[in-house]
């Protein structure tokens, strides 16, 4: 297995299910299963919507930290879930872009909205949603592979992912 084959990533714009699918793809992969957003809330000990009270610029550093701190310390195979914003960090799509396999999970705004709703309280950010889907879209497309979402179940974008990876 070549090293970049090790992990696998998942990004997309929040509620576009990277979790969902990564905690699919993991277990039919039979490898582990890390959600960047949990990883870096057990690494500080307080909530993403507490980090963002010291700015989201402050919040980009800590999530740049943690993924260095992921990439460097996995030994296994295993897939990541990013956080929505994670692509808007360079450095951390570069590190993505080099070190894993990655797979952007494109979902339209309209199905993203009826999944999360108008507000969402543990996510800062979505109260601009329209603005940064927009903002975005380039930066996630800088992905590998790109799988429209819309249509299928976690479990049949871990079959794509998988036809992907064995191909
Ligand atoms: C963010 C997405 C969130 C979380 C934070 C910032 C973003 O992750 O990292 O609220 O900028 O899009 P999810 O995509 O898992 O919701």
């Amino acid at each position: 297995m070549k090293d970049k084959d090790k992990i696998i990533c998942l990004t997309g714009f929040m509620g576009c299910g990277k979790s969902s699918v990564g905690r699919v793809l993991a277990e039919r992969l039979g490898c582990g299963f890390t959600d960047l957003d949990d990883y870096i809330v057990s690494r500080e000990g307080c909530s993403i919507a507490e980090m963002f009270k010291d700015g989201e610029k402050a919040f980009r550093k800590i999530e740049l930290e943690a993924l260095k701190a992921y990439m460097d310390s996995v030994q296994e195979p295993s897939v990541l879930a990013l956080g929505g914003g994670t692509f808007t960090i360079d450095e951390a799509r570069s590190l993505v872009l080099e070190r894993s396999r990655s797979f952007y999970l494109r979902t339209s705004l309209e199905c993203i909205r009826k999944r999360l709703g108008d507000k969402d309280d543990s996510r800062p950010l979505f109260a601009d949603a329209s603005r940064l889907y927009e903002a975005r879209r380039a930066l996630y497309e800088q992905a590998a592979y790109t799988l429209d979402t819309d249509e299928l179940s976690p479990e049949q974008l871990a079959s794509a992912i998988i036809d992907i990876l064995s191909s």
